[in-house]
Parts: structure tokens; C-alpha cells; sequence
């Protein structure tokens, strides 16, 4: 493809393109245990002393599992077409298998129900990180049994909910391997190669197991235009320099975080580049197995966030150490502000993979929100110039040909932002989460207008 394109306008947003926001269960419901749910990794990590930064668990988060219909006429007000939630495995599963939890589906059948009505499209991931802590103690995303086992609790909820059109198998598997497994920093809190590995594989195989178990349970939803795909972020590696071993550098950075996953995912083999980054604890079983990886999708989400410019060092993992990029706009993650990043990257997606429509599934920043919403209302400008920036790149991409059909801003709702706990705010909507009062910022407005004008507004 070539080179990004100046014009961006947004009017070029095609008909029926989903004006969603999204959410993640652990990170919003709360009442973890309520109703015969078991425990999950994460209420097990966030109640050890230190994982958190400030403490916070998730045992209250946004209270969104009592305050759902209040959120769903929130979500109406402000005009989205679509909302993207997770289910929580072991709300529907206690044990992470088994007999299903009634009470626990029904609050998710409730969820949709309501989205419907009030005219929002749901959609749903199965998989937000959160696993049960009973698959966790028998070796979590480790133990090659856990695909299996995704894909019986992934038929219980296509069953469950047939009106749910948008499915997702999972959110941002690297995430999970890199922060759970390699660094040690999400649930499990492990840190081993080896085992990272063997969960990044794992997640492959139970996102193929599920995709098999819609196509043999959903058909008549596929049929209604519905469809499964998958959540991955996707990080553009910038060489800090011409040189060829900064080259390498950005190569393998971007081996190990964008096609350590979309590469098994659409063309079934492993980048040649992660035998060589994983060192022993790679193995060629995997790459007999990537075929198996790449069952068809109907669409695929995207998560955007930032950029990384990667120089060469061999002491860092995959022998690429990130460079500070003193004098940009950083957010409150210390994340570059780099809107040119999300074109790039549905660009690059489009041209790159055989072609799958795309969706924005989440994208969106931290700012200092104060904890309290001032009388006046929560003025964020600078997440309304990065939400206003994205979307001309999305904008962007859409002109050049990319076909994406919908966009997410994270979040809809301030919440607990994993490691962060409640310190990072990323919603349009300000959480008081002393009094649990939700404010929609300014970031909120500009959004509901873009929503109106079917994107006219980010000209403005
Ligand atoms: C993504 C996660 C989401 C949220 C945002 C900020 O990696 O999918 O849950 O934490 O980052």
C-alpha cells in the first residue's frame, strides 16, 4: 500500500458503521463472587498484597453488575450504536467447567436484551483475562487442556445468547502472555519464557476451538449476518535509526507483539523470527500445529493505543529496548500520543493478510480526571483531541480502502485499569468511585456528536 494518505474526513464513515464504546467484565462489574460466581485469577491477584498500584481489587470496579440498566440508558443518551462487553468465564462457569451458572448467564441475557432494545448493537468477548482461578490452579493458559475447555464454556454462551451478533474469542492474547506469563506484572503474576510460549500457543488453539464450536452452534446467528473474529493490539515498531541493527530491532519487536499473532491467525504458520527471540523455549511443535491456527474469521478487531521506536540492545527482550520519545504528548501510561499509528496499522493490516473486515475495538487514553467531578463537568481536552485524531486516522485508513465497520473508544466508564487499579481514568464517562456517580466528560460530548453526524464532526 502506499504511504498514508494527508486526506482524512470524516465524512467518509460508510453506511452502518458501529459508533460502539467498550468495557471489560473484570474491570467494571464488581460483586466478583455474587450470585454462585467462582473466583477468578485476577480477584485472586488483585487481593496479593503489592499487585496493584493503589491497591484497588475489582470487588466493587464501576458496580456495573447492579448498575447495568442505568449504564444501557447512559450508553442510549449518548447515541451508541454498539457496545462491547465481556463475559466473565467464571461467573458462567464457577469452577471453569462443568454445569453452567444460571444466574450468571442471566445477567448477561439480561445485558443484551436490554442493549437491544434501546437499539445497541452487543457484542461480546469471551475472553477479558479473566479466568477461573480453578483452570488457573491446574496450570492456566499453560496446560494444553484449557483450549478445550474454552471451547465448551464458548458453546455454553453461544447457546445461551443467540441474539449476540458480534463475537469475540479473545482480547489482545499477547497481553495476557507477555504481562501473565513472561513479565509476571497480569495474572498469574508468572514470569517463564517457557511458559509464556506455551500460553501464547495455547490461546491460538482455544481461539480456533472456538471458532469450530460457533460454526457447529450459531449457524442460524452467522446466517443473520452475525460473525466471530478476534481482539489484538497492534503496536507499529519504529526503528530509532537507519541503521540495519535498528532495523533488526524494530523486525523482531514487531515479530514477537503484532505477528506473533495475526501471522497464526490468518496464515496459520509462526513468524520465523520467535524460534530465535523464544530460544528454547520455542518449540517446533508449535509450528507443526499453526495450520490449525488460521480457522476462517468474520472479522477481526483491532486494539490501537500507541507506537513503539525500538533501537537495537541485545540485553532486552527480542533485542529490542524502547526509546523514549522525549518532547510528545505522553498519557498518564506513558504511552506516545501517535494518531498516525492507527492508519498505519489498519493500512497495514488490509494489505498485509488476506482480507477480513476490521473493526476498532478499543482505542482511547488516560488523562488526569479529578477522582471527583467538578460541579461544572469534566473537561478533558486532551482525550477529545486524541479521540478527535484517531478518528481522522481511522478516517484515513477508510479512504485508502481498509474495510473497517465500526470503532470502540475505551472506556465507556472509567474503571479498574488492571495493574493501575482505579489510579488511570480512560472512560468519556467520569466513575466517582466513592459514590459510584457517573459524569460523561467533555470527551463524551464530542463523541455523541460524532455519533449524530455519523463522524462529520471530527472536521470540526
Ligand atoms: C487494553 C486492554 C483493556 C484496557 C486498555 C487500556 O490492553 O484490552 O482492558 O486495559 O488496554
Amino acid at each position: 500500500m502506499s504511504p498514508p494518505a494527508p486526506g482524512r474526513t470524516g465524512t467518509g464513515f460508510p453506511p452502518g458503521f458501529l459508533w460502539g464504546a467498550a468495557t471489560s467484565a473484570y474491570q467494571v462489574e464488581g460483586s466478583p463472587l455474587a450470585d454462585g460466581a467462582g473466583a477468578s485469577n485476577w480477584h485472586r491477584f488483585s487481593h496479593q498484597a503489592g499487585r496493584i498500584a493503589d491497591g484497588a481489587t475489582g470487588d466493587v470496579a464501576c458496580d456495573h453488575y447492579r448498575r447495568w440498566p442505568d449504564d444501557v440508558a447512559l450508553m442510549r443518551r449518548l447515541g451508541l450504536t454498539a457496545y462491547r462487553f465481556s463475559i466473565s468465564w467464571s461467573r458462567v462457569l464457577p469452577p471453569g467447567r462443568g454445569r453452567p451458572n444460571q444466574a450468571g448467564l442471566d445477567f448477561y441475557r439480561r445485558l443484551v436484551e436490554a442493549l437491544l432494545a434501546a437499539g445497541i448493537t452487543p457484542s461480546a468477548t469471551l475472553y477479558h483475562w479473566d479466568l477461573p482461578a480453578a483452570l488457573d490452579d491446574r496450570g492456566g493458559w499453560v496446560d494444553p487442556d484449557s483450549a478445550g475447555r474454552f471451547a465448551d464454556y464458548a458453546e455454553i454462551c453461544f447457546r445461551a445468547l443467540p441474539d449476540v451478533p458480534l463475537w469475540a474469542t479473545l482480547n489482545e492474547p499477547w497481553v495476557v502472555t507477555d504481562g501473565g506469563y513472561l513479565h509476571g506484572v497480569h495474572a498469574p503474576g508468572h514470569a517463564s519464557a517457557a511458559e509464556a510460549a506455551r500460553a501464547a500457543h495455547n490461546l491460538l488453539r482455544a481461539h480456533a476451538f472456538g471458532v469450530e464450536a460457533y460454526r457447529a452452534t450459531a449457524p442460524a446467528a452467522a446466517a443473520a449476518g452475525g460473525g466471530i473474529g478476534v481482539v489484538v493490539n497492534i503496536e507499529p515498531k519504529h526503528p530509532a535509526s537507519d541503521r540495519p541493527a535498528d532495523r533488526d530491532a524494530a523486525t523482531r519487536a514487531d515479530a514477537y507483539m503484532n505477528r506473533h499473532f495475526l501471522e497464526p491467525l490468518l496464515l496459520g504458520s509462526y513468524p520465523e523470527e520467535l524460534a530465535g527471540i523464544y530460544g528454547e523455549a520455542w518449540s517446533p511443535d508449535f509450528e507443526a500445529e499453526a495450520p490449525g491456527l488460521a480457522e476462517p474469521i468474520d472479522w477481526l478487531g483491532i486494539n490501537y493505543y500507541t507506537r513503539s521506536v525500538v533501537r537495537h540492545d541485545p540485553t532486552a527482550w527480542a533485542g529490542a529496548a524502547p526509546v523514549p520519545q522525549a518532547g510528545r504528548l505522553h498519557t498518564e501510561l506513558d504511552w506516545e500520543v501517535y494518531p498516525p499509528g492507527l492508519e498505519e496499522t489498519l493500512r497495514r493490516v488490509a494489505g498485509d493478510y488476506p482480507s477480513v473486515p476490521l473493526y476498532v475495538t478499543e482505542n482511547g487514553a488516560a488523562f488526569a480526571d479529578p477522582e471527583t467531578a467538578p460541579p461544572g463537568g469534566v473537561d478533558d481536552p486532551l482525550r477529545v483531541a486524541y479521540l478527535r485524531d484517531h478518528l481522522r486516522a481511522l478516517a484515513g485508513a477508510i479512504a485508502a480502502g481498509a474495510d473497517v465497520r465500526g470503532y470502540f473508544a475505551w472506556s465507556l466508564l472509567d474503571n479498574f485499569e488492571w495493574a493501575h487499579g482505579t489510579s488511570k481514568r480512560f472512560g468519556i464517562v467520569h466513575v466517582d468511585f466513592a459514590t459510584q456517580q457517573r459524569t460523561p466528560k467533555a470527551s463524551a460530548r464530542f463523541y455523541a456528536e460524532v455519533i449524530r453526524s455519523h463522524g462529520a464532526a471530527i472536521d470540526d
